[in-house]
């Protein structure tokens, strides 16, 4: 069995040296090692919940397809598409969408942090929220469910997505009766660096404080790297190579002698100056073969478009396939005469998330929730007065976890609080 690796990138602007240290570089490495298959693509229905300049999304998706290319990416041997020529994804996005619970899109951080911004201001809490943005989750859902993934190489700020994920396919495998989808992991590198920008904070285009991977050629790379805060020890004065992020920039680039040897070189008293210009080396020694390579692809979109809609088309039998079995088993069937269709039709239970209230043996009143599989989900209680577990119980379907916070309460191993709430949800649905 081989272990299928899938990531999104969402064409919204252009990539800078932490998009390439952090998460191309890693993930073309990781293509190449046997046993995995990978399925990386651009997120473009991610890009328009944000962007609304057409020119900019064209632009962005050429640049990015572009420069996953020229660092290396092998199309022979990975997926690499575009999430807007797999029509079968938004259909699966609207399948999800009838079962993925409001309560969840909730609790999602884009969302709650947009709501937080709106109130803070006095504003409408939804105000300049549209539904894109709000649902946006259950489509990175679809991207992930469709080609039954098991790792999806993310930051940390996608961690709740690709757990809402897991959710939403717990949820449809039990509503349906079937393991019809894989259950995804995030799958977070702890030995990827994680790179500063100009000011030591993380690169991030919302910091502006980035270094552009291809844009503008060499010269922007020299530019940006001369403006990396450092002291303003002079030559000749030892300089300590954690005061400052140059130290992290070098490193990521360099061999182990290499850091060794420069980390020498600034407590022996290398100017500033100097120790840009090494670092700049470093660095564009890597990147430029993969510029010139990108400056090819740019002038000739045409190939990378045949790239595209070769890897679109290799992945349609697999998302046609799935999609048939999800319509399948939601009941959105070709017609057959009834009788036909009874023979086939398969008793099913139905069950939903209950509450269980016991008595141990030191006298006290327990409870503990089961999910639709019969899965404990937590445990709680420990009440002298049995009464009082319905009234703890009634409030859990009103306020969630918050109601256990006065008496005792554990949840089992392995769960997370989207899962509990996901079964109050049901259990008020009754
Ligand atoms: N939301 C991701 C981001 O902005 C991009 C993305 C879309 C994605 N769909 C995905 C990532 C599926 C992983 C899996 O970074």
């Amino acid at each position: 069995m081989t272990t299928r690796f899938l990531t999104g990138v969402t064409p919204s602007g252009t990539l800078h040296l932490g998009n390439y240290v952090g998460c191309i570089r890693p993930a073309i490495e990781k293509s190449k090692l046997p046993d995995t298959e990978s399925f990386y693509f651009l997120s473009d229905y991610h890009a328009l919940i944000k962007a609304r300049d057409p020119e900019r999304i064209e632009k962005s998706r050429m640049q990015i397809a572009a420069t996953w290319l020229a660092c290396g990416l092998d199309p022979e041997h990975v997926h690499f598409y575009r999430q807007s020529d797999i029509p079968e994804v938004t259909e699966l996005n609207w399948i999800l969408n009838c079962i993925t619970s409001k309560g969840m899109m909730n609790r999602a951080h884009a969302y709650k942090a947009k709501v937080e911004a709106n109130t803070a201001v006095g504003e409408d809490p939804d105000s300049n929220v549209t539904m894109g943005l709000y649902c946006y989750p259950i489509l990175m859902a679809a991207d992930i469910l469709m080609f039954n993934a098991n790792y999806i190489p993310v930051g940390r700020d996608q961690i709740q997505h690709v757990e809402m994920c897991r959710d939403i396919a717990i949820r449809f495998n039990q509503l349906y009766g079937k393991e019809i989808f894989v259950l995804p992991e995030a799958y977070i590198d702890e030995e990827v660096a994680v790179l500063p920008g100009l000011d030591g904070r993380k690169m991030s285009k919302s910091y502006d404080n980035v270094i552009p991977l291809f844009e503008g050629g060499e010269k922007a790379l020299k530019a940006a790297i001369l403006k990396v805060v450092t002291d303003s020890k002079e030559p000749g004065e030892p300089k300590d190579p954690a005061s400052t992020s140059l130290t992290q920039l070098f490193d990521a680039f360099a061999t182990p002698e290499q850091r060794k040897d420069f980390e020498d070189k600034l407590r022996n008293g290398l100017g500033w100056g100097e120790a840009k210009e090494i670092v700049f080396k470093q660095i564009n020694q890597e990147i430029a073969p993969k510029r010139e390579k990108y400056e090819v692809y740019m002038k000739e979109p045409q190939i990378v478009e045949d790239i595209l809609m070769e890897g679109a088309r290799r992945l349609q039998p697999m998302a046609k396939a799935l999609l048939d079995e999800v319509r399948d088993a939601v009941g959105l069937r070709r017609f057959k005469p009834v009788a036909a269709n009874q023979t086939k039709k398969k008793e099913k239970k139905k069950t939903k998330p209950k509450f269980k209230q016991y008595r141990e043996k030191d006298g006290l009143f327990y409870f503990n929730l089961q999910d639709a599989a019969g899965n404990i989900l937590l445990t709680g209680g420990k009440l002298e007065n049995g009464k009082d577990l319905g009234i703890l119980i009634g409030k859990f379907k009103k306020d969630g976890l918050k109601a256990f916070e006065s008496c005792y309460c554990e949840i089992s191993e392995g769960i997370s609080p989207d899962a509990i709430e996901q079964c109050r949800l049901e259990l008020v649905e009754e």
